[in-house]
């Protein structure tokens, strides 16, 4: 399928007035997902809180089959929560670690993952192993082939990492999980929405994702996807009178769905703002998404790497929308500084998102510049004229 891109834009306002490559920090939603949130947080202010989201039960409901669709769950597999650290955490602290148990990690790990890690492994003696890397910076699987033992209790990986396009291999992954019979959890905050994803040819049994990124959802939105199969083996580390019932003074029952995993009080208006998004992904089709992104973020990495001084820092043999750089004199910070006063927007990547990978390959802060498809060749073309532009005195 082809993208209509003129169209895509016009239905993404801002890109008249900004050139947005920071799609992996937040994207800019379309019209559509503002228009959602906006109208609920008017009926709220309208009819109140409780009676707005009463009348919008049944679209309510809708966005657990919209969420399930873009990965291949069955809606009941679905919870929905405030981030995709939220999502993570719940399922990370509902498994059970003791002394010499081993969790299984990338060398590219999510600072927010390895610190809770960290956490579980000072309180239960457990051990964290990070995989080593393929000459390609990806998670090695003759590596994981390696230490995949019956002390593996847990393989935690992330998908994409926050510095840079590189794709873990999910797949092969979840295969040798599944053979081992160890619970895979997959970090897809920064792939769902740019990347097809089915946790049945994954063969993940945990994922958490986030909406603001590249599924262009509100802020303050991410779900968690927990496999039927296990489902039952998991007490959430909280719970409310949401996710269990009371049954009696001195018992409460679990809800036999993801839903365990949620507390009651929700930013309902998001909700339905997710839905929206998913369903306009959808709509697009997430091949064609993936190719265009893909597409896009290598041209943006040809030309780069064309200019004197500057270094393309992203690893991989699949890559995706993300593309790092650092530019020899100028240091990342001030490069985002420097377009921003333009109205080119980017991020920086420090060694306190991923500091394993950071260490590992000594490299300074990045320069992120992530690009969605709604931005086009005529914006790679601006983003490189105004970082090589010479500076004044
Ligand atoms: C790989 C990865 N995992 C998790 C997160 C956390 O997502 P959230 O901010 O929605 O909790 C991020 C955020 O940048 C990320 O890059």
């Amino acid at each position: 399928m082809t993208m209509d891109i003129a169209a895509l834009r016009r239905d993404t306002p801002a890109c008249a007035s900004v050139l947005h490559f920071n799609n992996a920090g937040s994207s800019l939603p379309p019209a559509v997902v503002v228009d959602t949130v906006l109208e609920h947080l008017r009926r709220e202010a309208t009819v109140g809180g409780y009676e707005a989201e009463e009348e919008a039960g049944e679209r309510l409901e809708a966005v657990y089959g919209s969420v399930a669709r873009l990965i291949g769950a069955a809606p009941d597999e679905i919870a929905l929560v405030e981030n995709a650290t939220r999502a993570w955490d719940m399922a990370f602290y509902s498994l059970r670690f003791g002394p010499g148990d081993r969790i299984l990690t990338a060398r590219t790990e999510y600072a927010s993952n390895y610190i809770a890690f960290l956490q579980v492994a000072r309180r239960t003696g457990a051990e964290i192993v990070p995989i080593p890397s393929d000459e390609r910076g990806a998670v090695s699987l003759p590596a994981l082939d390696r230490l995949l033992d019956e002390r593996v209790k847990l393989i935690a990986i992330t998908h994409v990492p926050t510095n840079g396009g590189l794709v873990n291999p999910a797949e092969e992954i979840g295969r040798r999980a599944r053979s081992a019979g160890v619970p895979f959890l997959l970090d897809a905050c920064q792939s769902v929405g740019q990347l097809p994803l089915d946790v049945e040819a994954i063969g993940c049994d945990l994922l958490s994702a986030t909406g603001r990124k590249y599924l262009r959802g509100p802020r303050g939105t991410g779900f968690l996807y927990v496999r039927r199969a296990l489902l039952d083996r998991l007490e959430p580390p909280f719970l409310d009178l949401h996710a269990a019932r009371w049954t009696a003074p001195d018992r409460y029952e679990l809800r036999p769905d993801a839903r365990r995993f949620e507390n009651w009080e929700s930013y309902v208006a998001g909700r339905l703002g997710l839905g929206a998004a998913a369903e306009y992904a959808l709509r697009l089709g997430l091949p064609a998404i993936r190719d265009r992104v893909g597409a896009l973020a290598e041209r943006l990495r040809a030309r780069l790497s064309e200019i004197p001084g500057v270094t393309v820092r992203d690893l991989g043999e699949r890559r995706c929308g993300i593309v790092t750089f650092t530019r020899a004199g100028e240091d990342a910070a001030a490069i985002k500084a420097r377009l921003g006063a333009q109205a080119i927007h980017v991020s920086v990547s420090t060694a306190a998102g991923t500091l394993l990978d950071f260490e590992d390959r000594g490299i300074p802060d990045l320069v992120r510049a992530s690009v969605h498809y709604y931005n086009d060749e005529p914006e790679i073309d601006r983003f490189v004229a105004a970082l090589t532009a010479p500076q004044g005195p």
